[in-house]
């Protein structure tokens, strides 16, 4: 009997061994412990043993029943550790892999350029004044002393939004120029203030228009930030103390800059101001084209007829303003060759600001 227990043991134990699956698994629990396995069998013909024998077969075929049992229980949770590994597995992260990056959109490089020279302009007291962008013609140009057919108004060649045919000599157009905004700011400062106007301070940002013919250099539609200073006893040696303390603290501590006559019929007398080359510190490169010097804005001194337009006094008021243009500022400190890649929304340029 000892010699058939011990060969149901081993069978059992040797197909155990090779079991892999939990079905399998539970196909030989079935075989060798379910009701019709070999060992109940032994228990079911106790019943036929003499008294004599029952207790030890009994006991010997329990000691075999309790060791199936126990190595099935433990193949069972082997398999089932085995199949939590392999699903960990499959589970698995590298840490060790570099993070994916999100997209992030960037600010445009004029409105870069922008906003540092409002940074600039509002660490010196200037106010942001903003104009609107269809003007009359008297605004654009009569106000400022252009009067109609004056020569200079042909280096702003206009696009009309509505025809002198439709309102006479006072056509609506696009400006072409921030200046307008100048009247308009006066005009608003000197109706809130009848008698003696504080002094005005304020830089004037926004898109100008010129139909003029696409090119490296030219668009059509462009920004400027045009500047206006008014009070009492403003002089020229005001105008190049703040634009040049702008030179530096825009294009650094060590900006030269250099005036040089010029001509604007609303400023008198008017200037260029140029700045030194910041890429070749003045030795003369492709982007100053040998000069050593850029040119940066316009400015002058407000020409008494346009004090006398805003509202102001020209014998007891003066003042000084400029205007210059971000997007040509931009080209000169970055190197940007051609002006159409601000207008073309191309990834490839913009990404680079
Ligand atoms: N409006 C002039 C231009 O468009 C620039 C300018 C502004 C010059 C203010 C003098 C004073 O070129």
């Amino acid at each position: 009997m000892q010699e058939k227990l011990d060969s149901i043991k081993k069978e059992a134990l040797d197909a155990l061994e090779a079991i892999t699956e939990i079905s399998v698994l539970e196909a030989w629990q079935v075989k060798y412990l379910g009701r019709s396995s070999a060992i109940m069998e032994i228990f079911k013909s106790l019943g036929t043993l003499s008294k004599e024998e029952k207790p030890a077969v009994g006991k010997a075929a329990n000691i075999v029943k309790v060791a199936l049992e126990t190595a099935s229980g433990e193949k069972e949770s082997q398999l089932k550790q085995e199949r939590i590994n392999q699903s960990l597995a499959g589970e698995k992260i590298d840490v060790t892999l570099p993070g994916r990056r999100t997209a992030s959109g960037g600010l445009h490089p004029t409105t870069q350029t922008l906003r540092e020279i409002y940074r600039v302009f509002g660490d010196m007291g200037f106010q942001i004044y903003r104009s609107q962008e269809v003007e009359t013609d008297q605004y654009n140009f009569q106000h400022l002393n252009f009067p109609p057919y004056h020569p200079a108004r042909d280096m702003q060649d206009t696009f009309f939004v509505k025809s002198a045919e439709d309102r006479g000599d006072d056509p609506l157009m696009l400006r072409t120029h921030t200046s307008p905004g100048q009247i308009h700011a006066m005009l608003e400062h000197t109706s809130k203030y009848p008698d003696d106007p504080p002094p005005i301070r304020i830089i004037l940002p926004g898109m100008c228009y010129r139909y003029e013919q696409i090119t490296a250099r030219s668009e059509i539609q462009f920004n400027q930030v045009e500047g206006l200073a008014v009070g009492k006893g403003i002089a020229f040696g005001d105008l190049k103390g703040t634009l040049s303390n702008f030179a530096r603290r825009m294009f650094g501590q060590d900006a030269k800059t250099r005036f040089r006559a010029s001509h604007f019929p609303f400023t008198e007398p008017s200037a260029e101001m140029d700045v030194g080359c910041f890429l070749c510190k003045g030795e003369g490169c492709s982007v100053c084209k040998g000069a050593g010097w850029l040119e940066i804005l316009g400015c002058g001194m407000v020409h008494p007829t346009v004090l006398k337009n805003g509202g102001f006094d020209p014998e007891v008021y003066s003042g000084f303003a400029f205007g210059m243009g971000p997007e040509r500022i931009t080209m000169m400190r970055h190197h940007i060759e051609d002006i159409r890649n601000f207008w073309a929304n191309d990834l490839r340029f913009l990404e680079q600001f």
